[in-house]
């Protein structure tokens, strides 16, 4: 059981780093989460105008989720890796440090899925990058990015990757409720604009 508790432990432990939070305050704009939806994540920090943090933000929330999951899988070998998946996911939208109230788990996701099997993190980054570009809206091409990840886990393989995969995609969609009932609304900000 060591392996897997450890394993555990790692994603969460790394997923809850809060880069979005920590680079937004470094750089003088004050907390985050009184800015726009009040989310951590890179969408809701490109809301402050600095694309250039939001970038970093998206890039250091993903490498920490792809980190967990090479760590592990370099110290326990690929049984586990989809443990840390989950850890990272579930430390990044519920780290201690912040109440356990943390982001949507979208770059983290993404991440994680690199290191487990490129080619699903490939198509859902391509399926994220179509739907923003055709409804300019963040929150669609994740929800869109959610699914196709999950379809392509259950096309090139079986159990070992459905299953960390479609756990965390689930988990990502249900904590975007909010961005779906604007959705359905007809409300949720575009790409940039706030809220
Ligand atoms: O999936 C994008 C998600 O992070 C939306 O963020 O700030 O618009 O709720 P936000």
């Amino acid at each position: 059981a060591f392996p897997a508790i450890g394993a555990a432990l790692i994603g969460l432990a790394l997923g809850s780093i809060p880069f979005g939070l920590l680079l937004t305050r470094m750089a003088g704009l004050g907390d985050i989460r009184n800015i726009g939806s009040g989310n951590i994540g890179a969408t809701n920090v490109l809301r402050t105008g600095r694309k250039g943090i939001a970038a970093a933000t998206l890039l250091l929330d993903g490498l920490k989720g792809a980190v967990a999951v090479w760590l592990v899988v370099w110290l326990w070998g690929p049984v586990f890796g989809g443990v840390a998946a989950v850890g990272a996911v579930v430390g990044h939208c519920h780290p201690p440090w912040l109440g356990f109230r943390g982001g949507k788990g979208v770059a983290t996701a993404l991440g994680t899925w690199l290191a487990l099997a490129w080619p699903v993190f490939a198509i859902a980054a391509t399926a994220w990058l179509l739907v923003a570009r055709l409804t300019r809206i963040s929150s669609a091409g994740a929800l869109g990015a959610m699914l196709a990840g999950t379809v392509a886990a259950a096309v090139l393989d079986a159990q070992a990757l459905v299953l960390p995969v479609g756990a965390i995609a689930l988990y990502v969609a249900a904590r975007h409720r909010e961005n779906i009932e604007r959705l359905m609304l007809g409300t949720e900000p575009k790409i940039g604009e706030g809220h």
